[in-house]
């Protein structure tokens, strides 16, 4: 890992849940904690990068060196990611929520005694973060989601890749014990437009995180 492969960049990275209040006390998020993403924007930084992070609702410090943007819901989030153009890369690892409930009910919301069988939530899709990035008119020029994926995880992944206009997609199998949301370790497979896939074996997070900042390097600074 060389110290200063990003230095001049500036790179936007994402991460952790947004939360999507219901009533003043309930929401609907997961388990994201943001490990992933604070480890890339470490990676970036000691690679020379000016990074700027946008963090959902996390427990986790901030890493040398970085601006941390905190928000809370994928609305805030897109407007901040929005705000922080232009960039030369941009990381999605938040896992933004796809929807929210309709309404933020203003009071907090009571159980209704009249109806024993439940209760319906009315939900909205959400703005698609990396997709609006990877097509906006300031386009960071090298544009990463991650997949996280129970099924089919190279598939779908690749399928993300295309549909959302990106350079390289981050497959996270998250059916795997020990890895992925909240987890110290991770394990993934990264696959660019080549479709070739690369396996990055089980590791820490802030390992892997070093790889894939050197491995998008190699993309943004090609050999002469
Ligand atoms: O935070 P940790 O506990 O360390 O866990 C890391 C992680 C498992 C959250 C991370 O490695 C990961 O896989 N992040 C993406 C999770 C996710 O929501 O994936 P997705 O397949 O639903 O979304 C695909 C891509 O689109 C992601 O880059 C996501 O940021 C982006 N997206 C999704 C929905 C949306 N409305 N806007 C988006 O930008």
């Amino acid at each position: 890992f060389e110290l200063g492969l990003l230095s001049g960049r500036h790179v936007l990275i994402n991460a952790g849940p947004t939360r999507e209040a219901i009533d003043p006390v309930r929401y609907i998020s997961n388990h994201s904690s943001g490990k992933m993403g604070f480890a890339l924007a470490e990676a970036a930084a000691e690679a020379g990068a000016r990074v700027t992070l946008v963090a959902g609702p996390v427990n986790l410090p901030t890493p040398p060196r970085v601006q941390r943007i905190d928000v809370t819901t994928a609305v805030e989030m897109l407007a901040a990611c929005e705000q922080a153009l232009p960039a030369d890369l941009f990381i999605a690892s938040a896992a933004v929520a796809d929807y929210r409930p309709a309404q933020c009910a203003p009071g907090k919301l009571k159980k209704d005694t009249t109806r024993e069988d439940g209760m319906t939530l009315h939900l909205v899709r959400n703005p698609d973060i990396l997709a609006t990035l990877a097509t906006h008119a300031r386009r960071p020029a090298y544009c990463v989601g991650f997949a996280a994926e129970t099924d089919d995880v190279l598939g779908y992944a690749s399928d993300k890749l295309t549909r959302k206009n990106l350079d390289l997609i981050v497959a996270n199998d998250i059916s795997q014990a020990g890895i992925g949301f909240n987890s110290d370790d991770n394990a993934v497979t990264l696959i660019d437009r080549s479709l070739t896939p690369q396996p990055l074996p089980q590791a820490s997070k802030q390992k892997l995180a070093r790889q894939i900042i050197a491995r998008i390097a190699q993309h943004l600074n090609p050999p002469a």
